[in-house]
């Protein structure tokens, strides 16, 4: 659908899912200089028609469109999908900007957080551009400029993850959970996990209504026992801040959230840092916001991770070591946000004669 006269043809593939409507929302939000759009899912849902500025859009399955004409493709639509649709659309001439984990950890695909390595976007061989995991993503605003200033060295964290980062299928997981114990009388839960009769889990492995759930992803071949997701934080972090021999371990545990990711996070550093230094680095953090308590709720339908909670860690020897609680919108900076900046970013530096 042609917007303006002016600007970038741009398609989202996964227009439907969470993230795409984030997505859609956050590209008129920032005003992203669009002259084409379009939007692309699966035969499932091809021929919805999504408004756009009131521009009525048809989604169109991407196995019969035409690639031809589009800069950049932003994709939310899972890692087997990128994974055989990325390349083509790159074939084709466009930027793929993609949301799974597919691409991270290729060496020729940036990895990149707005704030934090935006640089590594000058030279994108392959066309595909990857953005983080949504629990990397929350804590790189905050660790980047503290890893700058105080050398960071070791990582723990342990996360507190939103359904609606298993997709639309963990949002309805949680709903569905959540009425039947109410309509059981929640109340009988205080005395007797088993006295409700929840449904059977259809996507969060356990039943995540009133639960938290140590178990994201799937637990990797290499005898560690740790979850991908586990792992993704490690790798990505040290590829993202280039930091290839950054010590780190994550628990990743689901919570009856909907929306927006918590992390605890102790961070070990080579040179002392007390809270006072760590709050005068992070006060002027591009895309980071301090705040006492910071919540996911508080951090839901906003842009910045919200880091709070400072404190000196006391299991680590003399000042070298912080505590901290950091909060934020996984469909939004987690994957949408931060996937739409990746797109402004290229436009700047690939496409500047068009805007
Ligand atoms: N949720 C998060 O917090 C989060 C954070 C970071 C990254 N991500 C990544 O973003 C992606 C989407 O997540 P989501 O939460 O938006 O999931 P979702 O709500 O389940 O939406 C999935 C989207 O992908 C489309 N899709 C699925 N299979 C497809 C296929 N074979 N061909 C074309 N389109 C297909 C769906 O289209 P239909 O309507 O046609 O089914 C839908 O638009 C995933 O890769 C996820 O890892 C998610």
């Amino acid at each position: 659908m042609r917007i303006h006269d002016h600007g970038v043809n741009v398609a989202v593939l996964g227009a439907t899912g969470q993230v795409g409507m984030v997505m859609r929302r956050v590209l008129d939000e920032r005003d992203f200089p669009v002259r084409d759009l379009r939007f692309l899912a699966s035969s499932r849902s091809a021929g919805t028609v999504l408004d756009w500025r009131g521009h009525g859009i048809v989604v169109e399955d991407v196995e019969k469109a035409d690639l031809s004409d589009i800069d950049i493709a932003v994709f939310s639509a899972g890692g087997g999908t990128s994974k055989v649709w990325a390349p083509r659309f790159a074939a084709a001439g466009a930027y793929v900007v993609d949301n799974s984990s597919q691409w991270r950890m290729h060496d020729d695909v940036p990895l990149v957080v707005a704030e934090v390595n935006p640089d590594d976007l000058d030279d994108v061989p392959g066309r595909i551009v990857a953005n983080p995991n949504c629990t990397t993503m929350a804590c790189m605003p905050a660790l980047k400029p503290l890893s700058d200033a105080f050398g960071l060295r070791r990582l723990i964290v342990s996360s507190y993850q939103a359904v609606s980062g298993a997709g639309r299928a963990g949002a309805l997981q949680l709903m569905n959970e959540a009425k039947a114990a109410l309509d059981q009388g929640a109340d009988r839960l205080v005395f007797d996990g088993s006295a409700i009769d929840f449904p059977k889990p259809t996507k969060v492995v356990r039943t995540i209504a009133f639960n938290v759930v140590p178990f994201i992803g799937a637990i990797v071949s290499d005898g560690s026992e740790e979850t991908d997701e586990e792992q993704k934080l490690r790798n990505e972090s040290r590829k993202i801040l280039h930091l290839p021999h950054l010590a780190a371990s994550c628990t990743c545990v689901r919570v009856g959230v909907f929306t927006a990711h918590g992390m605890s996070v102790n961070a070990e550093f080579e040179k002392d840092v007390t809270p006072d230094m760590a709050r005068a680095v992070l006060s002027t953090a591009p895309g980071v916001e301090l705040d006492d308590i910071p919540t996911p709720q508080l951090a839901a339908g906003r842009d910045p991770s919200f880091v709070g909670r400072i404190r000196q860690d006391q299991a680590v020897e003399g000042r070298k070591g912080l505590a901290m609680f950091i909060a934020n919108d996984n469909l939004r900076k987690g994957a949408a946000l931060n996937a739409v900046e990746l797109a402004e970013i290229i436009v700047r530096k690939h496409f500047a004669d068009r805007v």
